[in-house]
């Protein structure tokens, strides 16, 4: 069978490499956000702020994380490193003790950018070296919100309304919230105040890192009057028959807050009950919602400022969320709803009206993007070892394109997501493995058509020998990937094929 890629033809870009004026450049990273958005066609959304942001972007219909956990997708995003190559599967090390990666901030600020990060674009802790990797990405400390020590407050009130508890759905009157604010509100302020205190003399990237929908869904109450109950209805709520128990995760995270540990759910296959089910979807729309407010107000503050005409706007998130298909919840696993991201890519004078694009890209291929678009390009990573290329390709040629021209394109998007174990533990907690306790890693890929995954055993390395499970969705009719086609014959052929891709990795995807 032959690839039928995208509809495109590169358009190589005429560089006047005289004279540039290098453009600003705005990451906003919103935490946790799957394309819950107006502009990626989802009806239970409102978000008019990030819609009119499309109204002038590339939207990309098939972007993909490396990996649904914060610490590891982030750290492969800003180093364009897959995860395998940082070896940082959890939350644990930092990858300048072993390899010292040269990461997309710091490229720029080595070459005359201001760089700036709010709230969270590096994870927090160890890696990122409890410093966001300052002062190597950036040329000002890293800006947090004083009132992030109050993240797990107890500031909701319980099912009674009379005691105050840890909760999952927290819906808060900022105005009786400690310092009366909340810490998007903070990131907001402080994004506003650096572009206002921006002097001009030297382009800016300035990264945002807004850190709702994470939960807990703590967010100012008004926003649900654009989401009524009634809205939400829970679509594919079971665990599929022939998925292998690997591709479930327990969803511990939500289990640890008071509202749903007061359901005492058998762990780990009883579901949430669909009234409290769909309070969580509510909730999760209605953060979004509330984002996109801020994100409204700080594309404002550039329009007001008149830095719109200069500022590349980047928005999108370290992987996605799932809302309750296959009965689970979170990220932590390798389904298209948890590894889909939405990206919108907005530059001025060259995205002049929306566009959607389903060329398949990933996150590790914003640095090289943004190398290109600043006229600093930087190289696929090739068999010598360099501090400074990438594992992935500039999507600018996408974006560049002329209409009705066939560009050749990447393959596929390759994720993972380990495990510990055949089955869902607690302990250890198998939806978050630390590296020593991973014994199991899946591999999955995502074609225009399929996605493919392999269960393989993992010691450090991964044992391409044997595989322990395996997983074939066809989206063309099972969009959803409720179907494990994987034993039936008549995908034997794609399968044999897709393995192979897989295990020959990302190189062999590229155009
Ligand atoms: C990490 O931070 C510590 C403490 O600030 C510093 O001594 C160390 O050099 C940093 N690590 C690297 C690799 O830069
Ligand atoms: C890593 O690279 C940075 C920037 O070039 C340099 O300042 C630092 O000393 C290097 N660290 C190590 C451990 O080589
Ligand atoms: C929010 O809290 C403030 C201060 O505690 C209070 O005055 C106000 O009435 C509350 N607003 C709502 C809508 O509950
Ligand atoms: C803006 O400038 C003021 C005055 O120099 C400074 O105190 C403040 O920290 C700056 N804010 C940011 C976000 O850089
Ligand atoms: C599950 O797999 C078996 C064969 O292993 C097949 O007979 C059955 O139809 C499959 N069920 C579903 C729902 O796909
Ligand atoms: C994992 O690898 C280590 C180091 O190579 C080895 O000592 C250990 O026996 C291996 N464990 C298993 C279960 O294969």
């Amino acid at each position: 069978m032959v690839y039928k890629w995208v509809v495109f033809f590169i358009l190589l870009l005429k560089s006047n490499a005289k004279n540039i004026k290098k453009n600003n450049v705005l990451l906003i990273l919103v935490d946790d956000l799957r394309p819950a958005l107006g502009c990626y066609g989802d009806l239970n959304a409102y978000t008019p702020n990030i819609d009119k942001l499309a109204e002038k972007s590339v939207v990309f219909t098939r972007a993909y994380a490396q990996q649904a956990l914060c610490a590891p997708s982030r750290n492969s995003l800003l180093t364009s490193r897959r995860p395998d190559t940082l070896h940082l599967y959890d939350f644990y090390s930092y990858w300048r003790n072993k390899n010292n990666y040269t990461t997309l901030p710091q490229y720029l600020k080595k070459n005359g950018y201001a760089t700036k990060s709010i709230g969270k674009i590096f994870h927090p802790g160890i890696s990122s070296n409890y410093s966001d990797d300052s002062p190597y990405s950036w040329t000002d400390v890293p800006f947090h919100p004083f009132t992030d020590k109050y993240k797990n407050t107890p500031v909701c009130f319980n099912n009674h309304g009379s005691e105050l508890a840890r909760n999952l759905v927290c819906p808060v009157n900022v105005t009786s919230m400690p310092r009366s604010t909340l810490p998007d509100l903070e990131n907001l302020n402080a994004a506003k105040e650096y572009l206002s205190n921006y002097s001009k003399l030297k382009p800016f990237f300035l990264a945002v890192g807004f850190e709702k929908p994470h939960i807990p869904f703590k967010y100012p109450q008004e926003y649900l009057k654009f989401h009524p109950l009634s809205k939400f209805k829970l679509k594919n709520y079971y665990w599929p028959e022939n998925i292998t128990s690997l591709a479930y995760n327990p969803w511990i995270d939500l289990r640890q807050r008071d509202d749903i540990n007061n359901l005492d759910l058998k762990f780990p296959w009883e579901k949430i009950p669909e009234n409290f089910a769909a309070k969580i979807i509510q909730s999760y729309y209605a953060a979004v919602s509330y984002i996109d407010s801020l994100v409204g107000e700080l594309l404002k503050k550039l329009i007001d400022l008149k830095l719109d005409k200069s500022t590349t706007v980047i928005l999108t998130s370290d992987h996605g969320w799932s809302l309750g298909e296959h009965s689970l919840w979170a990220k932590y696993s390798n389904f298209d709803v948890a590894v889909r991201v939405p990206l919108i890519v907005s530059i001025p004078k060259k995205t002049k009206s929306k566009v959607y694009v389903k060329s398949i890209v990933e996150l590790v291929d914003l640095f090289p993007t943004i190398a290109e678009l600043v006229k600093l390009p930087i190289d696929v990573c090739g068999k010598v070892y360099s501090t400074t290329c990438s594992e992935g390709i500039s999507f600018l040629p996408v974006i560049s394109a002329y209409k009705n021209k066939i560009i050749r394109w990447k393959k596929a998007a390759f994720s993972q997501y380990p495990r510990p174990g055949l089955t869902p533990t607690w302990k250890p907690n198998s939806d978050e493995p630390r590296l020593n306790n991973i014994k199991i890693m899946g591999y999955t890929l995502r074609t225009a058509r399929y996605r493919y995954t392999a269960w393989i055993p993992f010691n450090y390395t991964s044992n391409w020998d044997s595989i322990i499970s395996q997983e074939l969705y066809d989206h063309k009719n099972d969009p959803d990937e409720m179907i494990n086609q994987q034993s039936n014959n008549n995908y034997l052929k794609i399968k044999t094929r897709l393995f192979k891709l897989l295990k020959s990795g990302w190189r062999k995807a590229l155009p």
